[in-house]
């Protein structure tokens, strides 16, 4: 017999980024600060849609328009809220009231500025919700608890929770601490937000006190545990550099557990949308910008630098080549040591293998572009294309002045300028033509030596 599959609950996030993040010593908003390539404010948002919600709600401080207009770039739906004077967080969630009031079966409150937040944490605090409690908090044993605020417990049930500024010798002594996310029910949630007072040290409108307002409604509160480092918030420079250490570790191990080969993989940085592929063969220090796609079998050799580039199974790039965006490296090509390759299709099989730059180009099947070749593709105004049949022979040191075709299995001899199409088949020479005075150089010494001072 198979039971009936639980009615789907749905769920409103609110996002609290009113933060002031002066530590940052920036320009910029906190929350658009990026960990792994992307912002922390986005990385949260993206973990709450994954965890189900059906919207997405953020509350900005006064004048943030720039966070405004990053939210609504994130996640188009987004519904923005201002909290005009920073009076607490459960003041903060209460701006977003007019999507609670919408009716919803699950709140989730998340703050903007902890970008390791998981989506599978979310959604076991969502199953707390489903299971009967009123409240969820978010909690974790810290190192130092200090500052944090303190969870106040009996058994499985969750109390209080405790500010530090508020806190008794004895509740400073706990060590579970509350992460700030909190999951409620959201057909009580209105309700329980807006009888929160701000009796308290500071003199603000904690949204802590959900849980002590939920127990006067006879509603369970319990506590869903996570990592001290999931719970991570950042306030500074140095902590937005640990998230980012944590971030790129979970890449690292997501793309090894998809199968690539990372030998040395705390050198290696990714972006959160590299996409590596299986059997892929990732040598130390090799750096992937946004937008790169890395298939089956490809491999990165050693400090490379990608960025935007797509390069397919079999394909050999490095030591040290730099792929820019749109870099389109097909089936068994070669971008060798010191190859700079932007906007250009390198077609299957094509080698580029040493100390050259192909820009706005397309390098055609099997052709070979000797070594310090250089696609002359721009003339400080416009950019200009250069295309390279398939099977053609460049030969080492050429400028190829585009727009210019080189024809399919044509050779162009070493060290030409090219400025002018070549057919397919055909042999281009642009350069000086070379001469010989036979015994000019026995007869120059001959003169020179006599006057000679040393
Ligand atoms: C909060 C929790 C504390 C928890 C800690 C975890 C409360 C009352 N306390 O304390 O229990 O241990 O986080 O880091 O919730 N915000 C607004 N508007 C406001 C106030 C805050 O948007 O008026 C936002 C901030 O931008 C930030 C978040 O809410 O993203 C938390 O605010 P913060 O002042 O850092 O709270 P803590 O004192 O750290
Ligand atoms: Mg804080």
């Amino acid at each position: 017999m198979t039971s009936p599959a639980p009615a789907r609950r749905s769920c409103l996030t609110i996002a609290l980024a009113a933060g002031e993040g002066t530590r940052m010593k920036s320009g910029l908003p906190k929350v658009l600060h990026a960990v792994a390539g992307r912002t922390m404010l986005a990385h949260v948002l993206a973990a709450c849609s994954q965890a189900g919600a059906d919207a997405l709600a953020v509350v900005v401080g006064p004048g943030r328009e720039d966070v405004a207009k990053a939210a609504r770039a994130i996640a188009p739906q987004i519904d923005v809220y201002v909290q005009t004077e920073r009076l607490g967080t459960a003041h903060a969630a209460l701006a977003a009231r007019e999507a609670i009031a919408r009716g919803y079966d699950d709140l989730l409150i998340v703050f903007g500025d902890t970008p390791l937040l998981t989506a599978e944490t979310l959604g076991r605090m969502r199953e707390a919700l489903a299971a009967g409690a009123g409240v969820a908090a978010m909690a974790f044993l810290a190192a130092d608890p200090t500052g944090y605020g303190r969870l106040i417990t009996n058994g499985d049930d969750l109390l209080a929770i405790r500010e530090q500024k508020d806190a008794s010798e004895a509740e400073r002594a706990v060590r579970t601490c509350n992460a700030g996310i909190m999951a409620i029910d959201a057909r009580k949630a209105l309700r329980l937000l807006s009888d929160i007072g701000n009796a308290n040290a500071q003199g603000e409108f904690y949204l802590t006190d959900v849980v002590e307002k939920a127990r006067e409604h006879a509603l369970r509160c319990v506590v869903v545990m996570a990592s001290e480092e999931e719970a991570m918030g950042v306030n500074d420079r140095v902590q937005l550099a640990a998230a980012e250490a944590v971030m790129q570790r979970r890449l690292r191990v997501a793309a090894m557990r998809r199968g690539a080969t990372m030998i040395a993989p705390d050198t290696v940085t990714l972006t959160w949308d590299t996409q590596i592929g299986r059997d892929v063969l990732i040598e130390p220090g090799v750096f992937f910008g946004p937008g790169c796609v890395i298939e089956d079998g490809a491999v990165i050799h050693a400090y490379s630098h990608l960025e935007g580039a797509k390069v397919a199974g079999g394909a050999n790039v490095g030591p040290f080549a730099r792929l820019r965006p749109g870099a389109d490296l097909r089936k068994d090509s070669k971008v060798g040591n010191f190859v700079e390759v932007k906007a250009a299709l390198i077609d299957e099989g094509a080698k580029v293998s040493h100390l050259t730059y192909i820009g706005d180009a397309t390098v055609g099947a099997g052709a070979n572009i000797g070594a310090g070749t250089i696609t002359c593709n721009y003339d400080g105004f416009s950019k200009f294309r250069t295309t390279i049949g398939a099977g053609a022979f460049v030969g080492s040191n050429s400028s190829l002045v585009a727009p210019v075709t080189i024809g399919e299995g044509a050779y162009v001899g070493s060290g030409s300028i090219v400025t002018k199409d070549v057919a397919p088949d055909a042999l281009a020479v642009a350069r000086g033509r070379q001469f010989e005075k036979a015994g000019w150089a026995a007869a120059f010494r001959a003169k020179q030596k006599p006057k000679a001072k040393t």
